[in-house]
């Protein structure tokens, strides 16, 4: 089922999220909960979407590239399941690219981003996860976790003259930061 996104102004978005309790993770709402979120996320050309994106102020989000239309250069990330996540910056070196999220539509910003991260979560079976993440993963990761905390990539932009309109960065931010580029 494709639920409906919650954007910039609803609660949970600016609502701290609370863990999980690992005992829910296993039962068929929960499951189907992650089934709706990354249908969501498909539906709407996501590559991350957040519980507190759907109303939820829970620590859960989905991700996943692959062969992206708005990212086609991008490497591809398998469809992961990040529950009650732990984030660990392994290199600070900040890089800065564009980012755009769902709950704040048609906007891209400017946002500088650790290269390299460490994350612990559990997986949708409550199995473990413990890996690397660098570049456009490890900006995604940041992305979506943050969003557990209540912040968007807003509050990480050092100047919000870099926040333009999709279609206005299109044509006039794109040509500037990278000369021929279409
Ligand atoms: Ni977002």
């Amino acid at each position: 089922m494709i639920l409906k996104v919650a954007r910039l102004g609803f609660p949970s978005i600016r609502t701290v999220a609370q863990p999980v309790a690992t005992d829910r993770i296993a039962t068929p709402e929960f499951q189907r909960l992650i089934d709706d979120m990354v249908e969501t996320m498909h539906e709407y050309h996501g590559v991350g979407l957040a519980a507190p994106q759907v109303h939820l102020p829970i620590q859960l989000a989905v991700l996943e590239v692959e062969n992206h239309p708005r990212y086609p250069d991008m490497p591809s990330m398998p469809l992961t399941v990040l529950i009650n996540p732990v984030v660990t910056v392994v290199n600070p070196a900040p890089i800065e690219d564009w980012e755009g999220c769902l709950s704040i539509p048609d906007l891209r910003g400017l946002v500088p981003r650790a290269t390299e991260v460490q994350v612990q979560a559990l997986g949708r079976g409550g199995e473990r996860l413990d890996f690397a993440a660098r570049d456009f993963h490890a900006r995604v990761i940041q992305h979506e976790t943050d969003h557990l905390k209540g912040q968007v990539y807003l509050d990480r932009m050092p100047d919000l003259r870099q926040l333009g309109f999709l279609d206005e960065w299109q044509r006039f931010l794109i040509p500037c930061q990278k000369p021929g580029a279409e």
